[in-house]
């Protein structure tokens, strides 16, 4: 059986207090989830990594911390910034490259690449985003997620069959071990992705700041 990523992007939401009963109602789902096949990963914002951490302690399930984002540069003079020493601190995997961060801020690929560098100089490993079969992709990635612009924050999901046709084509890289699909997902939708044999899982947008919702996600996935 292969394992899945079920990854959370929370993008800009929650305060701490949102977070703590994001927590309790997941802790009280009655759900059951054969936890063997499945790597949950939570990305919270900035803010909360470490309330994340601390509430993953004392999850049912085992919970992994993401970042949503990574500084392009190093410890230093870089006002507003949060670089991948602080990051490690409190998280084990980093979202590079989304489509909202290339369109809203402007990120190229030089920049793209060079938070990859950073990310695994600490040992973060890069979940890479991509909108379709052609974007580039550094060679040090290993993980890299799907998320054509149409079907972000839409209800209009791409095929799960056009998204497995996508995922052979982005494994022909070198290096590259797992894709994810992401961009309109729901526990209705999920099964139909993951049951395709090169898709190793999603990265979940809006359904996952509902936990009862995230948590059936979690089961169907
Ligand atoms: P969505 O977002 O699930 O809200 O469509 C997915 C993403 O942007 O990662």
């Amino acid at each position: 059986m292969k394992k899945s990523f079920i990854v959370a992007n929370w993008k800009s939401n929650k305060t701490v207090l949102e977070a703590e009963k994001w927590f309790r109602t997941f802790n009280n789902s009655q759900l059951t989830i054969n936890k063997e096949e499945k790597k949950v990963i939570i990305c919270p914002p900035f803010t909360l990594l470490p309330k994340v951490k601390e509430l993953s302690f004392n999850c049912q399930l085992s919970i992994v911390v993401g970042a949503q984002d990574i500084s392009p540069f190093d410890e230093g003079s870089y006002t507003g910034e949060i670089n991948g020493k602080q990051i490690k601190e409190f998280a084990d995997y980093v979202i590079i490259g989304h489509s909202e961060r290339r369109k809203n801020f402007l990120e190229s690929d030089e920049t793209l690449f060079a938070k990859v560098e950073l990310a695994n100089k600490y040992g973060l490993t890069p979940i890479f985003c991509v909108q379709d079969e052609i974007t580039k992709i550094p060679e040090n990635v290993e993980i890299v997620a799907y998320e054509p612009v149409f079907a972000i924050g839409t209800g209009n999901p791409d095929t799960p069959e056009n998204a497995e046709k996508i995922a052979m084509q982005i494994k022909a890289n070198k290096g590259i071990i797992s894709v994810l699909y992401g961009g309109s997902l729901t526990s209705k939708n999920i099964k139909g992705f993951t049951k395709m044999p090169n898709i190793d899982g999603v990265l979940v947008g809006g359904a996952s700041l509902d936990a009862q919702e995230f948590y059936e996600i979690i089961q169907n996935a």
